[in-house]
């Protein structure tokens, strides 16, 4: 650790401080069809030749279904309080529906990873839907694109594990990243369930409406899960309970011109107000989006706006780059999902925008950052748990001395944990948690197994998943050593 850039930062950070590393179902457990599990929507896409960057599949992933135990002993000797994991909602639920049966076995493993993680005093974290809709409701309805149908199928997957699991779960997220689950599975079309004819990508789907219908399915259905654990289970399991959004800064491409100062503002309304408005200020959302989207964009009832108006413990953030966007003149595209600016490619500026890592959208920028922190406590002024940020790095291909002495990750990390010390102790923002994407190099969605995120290295040719620790994973118990009162 580079004591120097935090040695102002000691005990900065509150003695309750969570922190640790999160992942998901999907990107991790393999046991794809295990044990009685239902395929999801990310099954079908996988093993749909085309659509995923090297050909892979999460078949296996990293085998953590079954190195579970082994994986809480090493996420021990890293020092965290806390994980951060996601439960496949077709392996309790194969077929997903209300009346569908549950799977026990399925319950079972979640059960006894929960039991491992406490006796090993680390916390659980809980996201109930990290991206995998079981295949059987896309079919049997659309999925999320029928809201009626949909909703008392998820409140009754969120019950069944409240009911089973929250005698010891006591931090749950309903959802991850609702909006990148519907821009690139509806509109770009280039995640499940892979919907976009407008851009030519697929035979089906209208981009033009179809994320912000889903958008909408995804907050009412938040809003009634977080209704029935406050009425039914909030109070004798003594727990917290909210959503998980992205959010990656927008900067002016310009700072001196005032066009695109608002550019960047209405960017951010179109990423992150989208849903943060509706559940954490207003119960509708932001009047830059309706002016562009008008009826596209689907209105609240009173009622549904007075459901979704408050329904979250905390401000649930992911975030791992900044964008620098210009304003346009042009009237916007109706298939335009951002708020009509223009994203400028950031290499055009050099390392003056950050350094690369080794994923096309992700730039190091922890001073940006800490901008958005204080945006988004500004606005909403809800404790912020930070359950996503990390960073690929180039060349890890190999568990090589260099490899694993993993210097670009140290400056992210160093970067990134340094704002949020900064943001508590200069700017008074209430942060609560971090969760450091993430725990092993996993099955990065579309991208396979090219995009490397872990804090340890994963020798994907191995039959065993091998795992080789990275000088990061020491780094951040340093920092949080150090952070924490
Ligand atoms: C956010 C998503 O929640 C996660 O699944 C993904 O792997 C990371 N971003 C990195 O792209």
């Amino acid at each position: 650790m580079n004591q120097e850039k935090v040695k102002d930062l000691e005990g900065v950070l509150r003695p309750d401080f969570h922190w640790g590393y999160a992942t998901a179902a999907t990107q991790v457990e393999g046991g794809w069809d295990a044990d009685g599990k239902g395929l999801s929507i990310w099954d079908k896409f996988a093993h749909t030749p085309g659509k995923v960057k090297d050909g892979s599949t999460p078949d296996d992933a990293v085998l953590s279904y079954y190195k579970y135990k082994e994986d809480v002993a090493l996420m021990r000797s890293y020092g965290v309080t806390g994980y951060r994991f996601s439960l496949s909602w077709s392996r309790i639920i194969p077929l997903g529906g209300k009346d569908d049966p549950v799977n026990e076995a399925g319950l079972q493993y979640y059960s006894n990873l929960v039991d491992e993680l406490l006796e090993n005093g680390i916390t659980p974290f809980v996201t109930l839907f990290h991206w995998d809709t079981p295949q059987a409701l896309e079919d049997r309805y659309g999925g999320m694109l029928n809201k009626e149908k949909y909703t008392p199928d998820f409140v009754n997957y969120a019950r069944v594990c409240f009911e089973r699991l929250g005698d010891r779960v006591k931090h749950w997220i309903t959802y991850n990243e609702p909006g990148v689950y519907t821009l690139a599975g509806y509109a770009a079309g280039v995640h499940a369930p892979a919907r976009s004819s407008n851009r030519k990508l697929n035979d089906e789907g209208d981009s033009s409406t179809e994320p912000f219908i889903v958008g909408h399915t995804e907050l009412i259905s938040h809003a009634f899960a977080v209704k029935l654990y406050r009425e039914e289970f909030q109070q004798h399991q003594n727990g917290t309970i909210g959503i998980t959004l992205h959010g990656n800064n927008s900067e002016p491409w310009d700072e001196d011109d005032p066009l695109d100062v608002e550019a960047a503002e209405r960017a951010r309304e179109f990423e992150i107000a989208w849903y943060a408005d509706p559940v954490h200020k207003t119960g509708d959302y932001p009047a830059s989006m309706r002016a562009q989207l008008g009826d596209r964009l689907p209105h609240f009832t009173a009622e549904e706006s007075k459901l979704v108006l408050g329904s979250s413990d905390f401000y649930g953030m992911n975030s791992y780059t900044t964008f620098f966007v210009r304003h346009l003149d042009t009237p916007p595209d109706i298939n335009d999902h951002s708020g009509n600016i223009e994203k400028l490619d950031t290499n055009k500026q050099g390392v003056s925008r950050g350094p690369e890592s080794d994923t096309y959208w992700l730039r190091m920028n922890p001073g940006s950052f800490r901008k958005l922190l204080i945006w988004i406590w500004k606005r909403y002024g809800v404790p912020i748990y930070i359950t996503e940020n990390g960073t690929t790095a180039k060349g890890e291909t190999e568990p090589s001395e260099a490899v694993l002495d993993d210097k670009f990750r140290i400056e992210f990390f160093e970067g990134y944990i340094g704002a949020i010390g900064r943001a508590v102790k200069e700017d008074g923002v209430d942060i609560r948690s971090y969760f450091a994407w993430t725990f092993t190099d996993n099955w990065e969605w579309a991208a396979g197994y090219t995009d490397r995120f872990g804090v340890t290295f994963v020798d994907f040719e191995s039959k065993e998943k091998k795992r080789y620790p990275k000088k990061s994973a020491t780094v951040i118990k340093e920092l949080f050593q150090h952070m924490i009162k």
